[in-house]
């Protein structure tokens, strides 16, 4: 009887988890070399707390102020998104009771659960091109995996309805192949926090000017002639169709903000005056709440000499605890400030000339996380502290 209820245990601790086959883009890469190359590149293959610091710092500082949380009860909340490939998605009170107490074979079985290879690969190819159906409640926001159905392990859902691999069986979903943005606002729609703040709300930016745009035109690619898979049965040449790159771009990995802002400069009476035009259809910066976009100008004189500091904007989120104070997204009771670019907007920032000034030089530049959160969680991986140049102009009056 022990033995049995011991091999059902592990049968069903098993079936939920993905075969060896499938779990990392390694797997996948004999045949699709590029698009596992690009997918490498990706923030979506760094969203587990163990290859990225940011994440992993957020995770221990809620903890940290929040004696009440359990450090692995948090993260397997977050990996709903994250790590949607997870095999525990809830904990139990009595679970979280050994966990407190310290209890070594506790402790192991959670670090198995959210310390493995799968979990490591984060979005993963066989998280995206295993789901079967999507369920989105607009008013909840995303669920991660709670709002998808995910299909039989080994068949890979895509956009084309005419392929054939030696390696897995294909199907065509209309998710993959259409140009909305349903596959991606599984995630990236809307999420509140406990205390019921929007803390990510890409989609319902993206669904107050009713675009249609999706979001694969400027994330992946624009749809262009290559091949799905470069390997070729019996010498066959592949097929060439209509594919996209898999950068999921952002900032550090291709010059989508570059691509998709107007920067216009220009002198105006005692003025200098920056205009921005967001060609998006979300806020910039959008996404995770301490994005920034910082405009610095500097002044000089005839004799080309600084005149005064460095004068500066920035464009992003302020969130605060009940006392007031500047805290990360989830641990946030409100929004104190948020001077973001709405979706398809302009927006003028208005620099009165110092006395003298005969020149400017703006700098515009992105950051993946408020510089002063950074320090106060302790994020020590250069990736997030840097500060990424967009354009850099100096102007003549
Ligand atoms: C975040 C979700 C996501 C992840 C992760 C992902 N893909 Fe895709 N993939 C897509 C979407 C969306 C398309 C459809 C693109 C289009 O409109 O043609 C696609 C298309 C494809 C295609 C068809 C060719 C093409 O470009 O249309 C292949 C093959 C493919 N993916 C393989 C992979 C592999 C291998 C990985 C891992 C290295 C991976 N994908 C990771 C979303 C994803
Ligand atoms: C031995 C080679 C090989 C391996 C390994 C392989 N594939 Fe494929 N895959 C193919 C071929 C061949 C096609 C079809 C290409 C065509 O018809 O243009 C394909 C098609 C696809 C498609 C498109 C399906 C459709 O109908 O739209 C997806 C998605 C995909 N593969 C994902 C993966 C993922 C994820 C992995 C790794 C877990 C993987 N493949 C591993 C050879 C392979
Ligand atoms: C299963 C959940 C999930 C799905 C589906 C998903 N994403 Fe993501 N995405 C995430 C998470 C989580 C991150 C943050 C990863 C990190 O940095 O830790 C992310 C990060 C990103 C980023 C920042 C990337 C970077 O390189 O800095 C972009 C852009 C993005 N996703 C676009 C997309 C697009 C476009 C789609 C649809 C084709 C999509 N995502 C589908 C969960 C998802
Ligand atoms: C016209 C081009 C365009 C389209 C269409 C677009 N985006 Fe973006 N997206 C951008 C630009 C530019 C940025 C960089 C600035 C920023 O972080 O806001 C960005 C940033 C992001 C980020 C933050 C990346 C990071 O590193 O933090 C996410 C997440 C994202 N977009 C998701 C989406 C989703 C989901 C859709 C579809 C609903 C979408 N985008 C449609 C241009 C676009
Ligand atoms: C509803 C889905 C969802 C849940 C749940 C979720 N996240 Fe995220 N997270 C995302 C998406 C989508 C992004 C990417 C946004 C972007 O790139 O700007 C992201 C990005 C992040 C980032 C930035 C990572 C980077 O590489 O820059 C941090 C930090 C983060 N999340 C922390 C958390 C924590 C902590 C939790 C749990 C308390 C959590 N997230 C739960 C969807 C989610």
């Amino acid at each position: 009887m022990k033995y049995i209820f011991l091999l059902f245990l592990l049968l069903s601790s098993l079936e939920s988890e993905l075969d060896k086959k499938w779990v990392s883009n390694k797997n996948c890469e004999a045949c699709h070399q590029d698009i596992s190359k690009h997918w490498e590149t990706s923030r979506h293959s760094n969203s587990h707390f163990s290859k990225n610091d940011l994440y992993k710092k957020s995770l221990e500082y809620m903890v940290l102020k929040n004696p009440k949380l359990i450090l692995d009860e948090v993260k397997i909340k977050c990996a709903k998104c994250h790590n949607p490939r997870i095999s525990k998605t809830s904990i139990k009170n009595n679970e979280k009771i050994l966990l407190v107490l310290g209890i070594d074979s506790t402790k192991k079985e959670f670090k198995n659960i959210l310390d493995n290879e799968q979990m490591k690969n984060g979005i993963n190819c066989a998280v995206c091109h295993n789901i079967d159906e999507i369920h989105l409640d607009k008013e909840i926001g995303s669920q991660g995996l709670e709002g998808v159905k995910f299909g039989v392990q080994g068949t890979m859902f895509g956009p084309f309805d005419n392929t054939k691999s030696p390696y897995h069986k294909t199907q065509y979903k209309a998710h993959f192949a259409d140009n909305s943005p349903t596959l991606c606002f599984t995630c990236h729609y809307s999420h509140n926090n406990e205390q019921g703040i929007a803390v990510y709300s890409t989609g319902k930016e993206y669904d107050s000017i009713q675009s249609d745009e999706g979001c694969k035109s400027c994330h992946m690619s624009k749809k262009k002639k290559g091949v799905a898979s470069n390997y070729s049965k019996d010498g066959e040449k592949p097929k060439v169709r209509m594919v996209r790159d898999h950068r999921f771009s952002s900032v550090d990995n291709s010059t989508i903000l570059q691509d998709n802002i107007d920067i216009k400069s220009y002198k105006e009476e005692r003025n200098f005056i920056i205009e921005l035009s967001n060609n998006s259809p979300h806020s910039i910066p959008t996404g995770y709440g301490l994005r920034e976009i910082i405009i610095t100008v500097q002044f000089y004189n005839e004799s080309k000499k600084k005149i005064n500091q460095k004068r500066l904007e920035i464009l992003g989120v302020l969130w605060h605890d009940k006392k007031g104070k500047a805290t990360l997204p989830f641990m946030a009771t409100s929004k104190a400030k948020d001077t973001r670019l709405a979706p398809k907007s302009t927006q003028q920032y208005t620099f009165t000339l110092p006395k003298g000034a005969k020149s400017a030089t703006y700098i515009l530049s992105y950051r993946f996380i408020n510089k002063k959160m950074a320090k106060i969680i302790g994020v020590t991986d250069s990736f997030f502290l840097k500060e990424y140049k967009i354009k850099e102009e100096s102007l003549d009056f």
